[in-house]
């Protein structure tokens, strides 16, 4: 099977994890610690079941949607990956152009292999830029200025990673800066020759793996472990003080990232946020934390319309997406999904993942007997008594 043939994510996803070795794969695709909360994102969206209206027309059904006063084609996105140049070549530009092509937003992780410049430049237009954040103001204000140069249209900035999370099998597998060549990745990365010779070799020839170009002390450069720490360092002496800050350098969209208390919620729109992202970073980082839609109607209910609410964590169907649509999302992400497509097909695999969701978000649309987003409402769903 190609991805062409994919039918749905899942299909996607088992053809991701037959091109990659395990240390890739396993970074991708697991959680935290016990994959609690991971796992709980699914099952939190398995619990909530819809009312359909029946004999509504729906023949002019549309998914566009509005937000931050642009026009969409879908409610929702791909949210910001680190590290994806592991699953396929430049896989930050593939994933920035396919979304671009299918008129969604794209968000570039601080922690991609190729500089922020180029994803801009070669995305086509508008990409979000993710800003993982040090205390040292200087440096996090080198990288707010590259991100505003280079026209990111909006800041996206994570607060859910004070330290990082407690992943054991990527010590397990050597995935460790810098990376560890041990003798079962050696194996394993053999017998995925394709991975091996046209993501790892060809990523080690023209850059180095891996070389993370958006730390403001690499520039050009090659990646050593100190690098990295410096736009790890202090990170978890962060408070509301450095959103407020971040707010008198970014005049764009400002969103912060990782939000499951209503209170966090209210702080985000006190220090000048535009916009929270309720999330738990798809279980990868707090493990035993909510599933972020049983966070997301409080959550709404919480800011009341004053700013806007997006959402990811657990998407992997139309279905979910509407969901979190009904629970009053306003634009609803995707982590895994697309980087299942962009492992199975690079920039097609993408489009294959965006297109796959886009026509199961519509017939979910008309299945309900909706014809629009806005249409949306609570009396479409039928929730568990725990939201
Ligand atoms: C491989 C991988 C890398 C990620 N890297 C980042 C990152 O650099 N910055 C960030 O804010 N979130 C990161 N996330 C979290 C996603 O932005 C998003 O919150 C999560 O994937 C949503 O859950 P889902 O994968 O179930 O859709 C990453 C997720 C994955 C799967």
């Amino acid at each position: 099977m190609s991805y062409a043939e994919a039918y749905n994510i899942e299909d996607l996803r088992q053809l991701a994890q037959r091109r990659l070795p395990r240390v890739a794969w396993d970074y991708l695709e697991r959680g935290a610690e016990d994959d609690v909360t991971m796992t709980a994102n699914r099952a939190a969206f398995e619990r909530i079941h819809f009312r359909p209206r029946t004999l509504v027309d729906v023949s002019g059904r549309t998914l566009r949607h509005q937000l931050f006063g642009k026009t969409y084609a879908a409610p929702f996105g791909i949210a910001p990956t680190g590290a994806a140049g592991l699953y396929w070549f430049d896989a930050d530009i593939a994933l920035a152009r396919a979304a671009h092509a299918a008129g969604v937003p794209f968000v570039l992780s601080t922690a991609s292999f190729v500089a922020m410049e180029r994803v801009a430049r070669e995305a086509g237009g508008g990409p979000w830029f993710q800003l993982y954040m040090s205390k040292d103001r200087e440096a996090a204000e080198r990288l707010v200025r590259r991100a505003f140069d280079a026209g990111f249209e909006a800041l996206v900035v994570t607060t859910d990673v004070p330290v990082g999370a407690n992943r054991e099998y990527n010590l397990r597998n050597g995935f460790v800066i810098p990376f560890r060549i041990n003798a079962r990745n050696v194996v394993d990365g053999l017998l995925h020759p394709r991975w091996l010779t046209q993501v790892f070799l060809r990523t080690l020839l023209t850059s180095g793996v891996p070389r993370f170009q958006n730390v403001d002390s690499n520039v050009g450069g090659r990646i050593v472990a100190k690098d990295l720490s410096a736009f790890r360092a202090r990170r978890d002496a962060l408070d509301w003080s450095d959103i407020a800050w971040l707010r008198t350098i970014w005049p764009r969209k400002l969103l912060v990232k990782g939000i499951l208390a209503e209170g966090d919620a209210r702080l985000a729109m006190e220090h000048g946020a535009d916009g929270v992202v309720v999330s738990n970073h798809g279980g990868r980082q707090l493990d035993g934390a909510l599933a972020a839609i049983d966070a997301l109607p409080a959550i709404v209910a919480a800011v009341g319309g004053r700013m806007p609410v997006l959402f990811d964590s657990g998407v992997r169907r139309g279905s979910d997406i509407v969901k979190a649509l009904v629970l009053g999302a306003d634009l609803v992400f995707v982590g895994r999904a697309t980087l299942y497509g962009a492992a199975a097909g690079g920039e097609a695999g993408v489009a294959r993942a965006l297109e796959l969701l886009r026509t199961e978000t519509e017939r979910v649309l008309a299945l309900i007997g909706c014809t629009t987003v806005a249409a949306l409402n609570r009396d479409c769903l039928q929730l568990p008594d725990c939201i």
